[in-house]
């Protein structure tokens, strides 16, 4: 099967762009990574994508007088690299209804909560602050309304007595980082199933890995 040429999108450090790229390093993954694109100049991961041989871009939202023009900008850049699949990966800006239209199902997030808990920011302080004892991170379809749309992958973790915040955010970007790749790799290559907001995979194997929750401390078994 051809490879889907796939644009990461990124405001930051870019740690998820780094494992899709490396996952997609692999001749039989069926995406291929054609952009890497930031709406911050200085974002970190512009450099190891370059540093890749990955197309990069900036389109710096803060020289457009609104979301639109920004987004239309960055439209014509994914026309020009023939992009078919987006990966948002730390992308911090809120897209319009009609931008998420035009890329309905090839348009992926990652969340670092088990959604539809913690939509929004500092999911991990407000995990932590409500007590809850399981959280975790999602891959979802990108829908108009922020943080929700189709269920794409999902990976849990314990939280620990003795977690922070940083300790219990480093756990669930561990799982980010395995389950974006294997997301990414259903959705290009076409193996998924939508109905309404539940995602069939086809593929007993896929949730089992991903969802496994790893032993808590001082769990011997
Ligand atoms: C990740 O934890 C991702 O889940 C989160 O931003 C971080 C980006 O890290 N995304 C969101 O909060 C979106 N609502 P990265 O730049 O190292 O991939």
């Amino acid at each position: 099967m051809r490879r889907k040429r796939t644009a990461i999108l990124i405001s930051g450090r870019g740690s998820n762009m780094r494992a899709l790229v490396q996952r997609a390093r692999s001749p039989s993954y069926p995406a291929e990574i054609a952009l890497v694109l930031s709406n911050r100049p200085d974002a970190p991961g512009l450099a190891f994508a370059k540093e890749n041989g990955i197309a990069t871009a900036a389109v710096d939202h803060k020289i457009y007088a609104g979301r639109e023009e920004f987004e239309r900008s960055m439209q014509l850049l994914l026309e020009l690299h023939r992009i078919e699949y987006i990966c948002l990966a730390g992308f911090l800006r809120i897209l319009t209804p009609w931008f998420v239209g035009h890329w309905r199902g090839r348009l992926l997030n990652i969340h670092p909560a088990l959604l539809p808990a913690y939509r929004g920011l500092d999911t991990h302080a407000r995990a932590l602050a409500d007590g809850v004892k399981i959280h975790g991170c999602t891959v979802h379809f990108v829908v108009p309304a922020m943080d929700e749309g189709p269920i794409i992958a999902q990976a849990a973790v314990p939280v620990l007595d003795s977690d922070t915040t940083e300790t219990l955010a480093a756990r669930v970007l561990e799982q980010e980082h395995i389950i974006y790749p294997a997301a990414l790799e259903r959705v290009a290559g076409e193996k998924l199933r939508v109905e309404g907001n539940r995602v069939f995979c086809g593929d007993d194997a896929f949730p089992s890995a991903p969802l496994r929750v790893p032993s808590a401390e001082g769990d011997s078994g």
